[in-house]
């Protein structure tokens, strides 16, 4: 067996993973190879939150501190996110949703994930959201949104925050874009902005069936 077949199998055992909870485990201790971010990580970042959550949150990449705690959005942006969203929609992050990003390692310098990286890792994301089967995707930033919707190759984020959409792959999801809260930690007069939209997204789930029943 080659190294290259070996990593192979590694990858589908994870992917191969029949529950959530297996998933996790299988990804978090695998020794991933798939990408140039292996040399650069503490920690495999599969997630923060509740995997039985209806709502999925997803980021870029994991920063300093997620790479060095193994918990997604747990740094200032996160803590941002976190207390925006209790104060706009009095949901807690931490049990409403499931938080997760682009790419599981974190990018040297906190820089985007290269195509390639997020390539590499896009199956990982997939399989959360086949097993999570979650009513909403909230996608936050620019990379978040390009990397779902591949017909979005040319936008701009002050365009596309606030909007919903669904995607013909994903039948049964509603999607929503959200401005990065890295972007609102640099960019305070945005804040507002951000608050209405998170109001908007409250409103959305009152209409979700699968959200108002327990
Ligand atoms: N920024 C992200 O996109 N994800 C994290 O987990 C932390 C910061």
């Amino acid at each position: 067996m080659s190294q290259f077949d070996l990593f192979d199998d590694i990858h589908n055992r994870i992917l191969g993973a029949g529950s959530y909870a297996e998933f996790k485990k299988r990804l978090a201790g695998s020794a991933c190879q798939k990408c140039a971010l292996k040399s650069s990580r503490t920690h495999i970042v599969v997630d923060r939150g509740n995997p039985g959550a209806r709502i999925v949150v997803v980021g870029e990449g994991p920063g300093e501190n997620e790479d060095l705690q193994g918990l997604a959005f747990v740094g200032r942006a996160g803590q941002l996110m976190d207390r925006l969203v209790r104060e706009e929609t009095g949901l807690d992050a931490n049990s409403d949703f499931l938080i997760i990003n682009v790419v599981k390692c974190r990018p040297p310098g906190n820089r985007a994930p290269k195509k390639e990286e997020a390539q590499a890792c896009l199956p990982f994301l997939n399989r959360q959201l086949d097993l999570v089967r979650p009513a909403v995707v909230l996608l936050l930033g620019a990379t978040a949104l390009k990397y779902f919707d591949a017909s979005k190759t040319n936008f701009s984020m002050q365009q596309e925050a606030g909007k919903f959409f669904n995607l013909e792959n994903r039948p049964g999801i509603q999607f929503m874009v959200l401005f990065h809260p890295a972007y609102l930690l640099y960019n305070r007069s945005k804040e507002p902005l951000f608050r209405r939209h998170l109001r908007d997204l409250k409103e959305r789930l009152l209409k979700i069936p699968q959200l108002s029943t327990p």
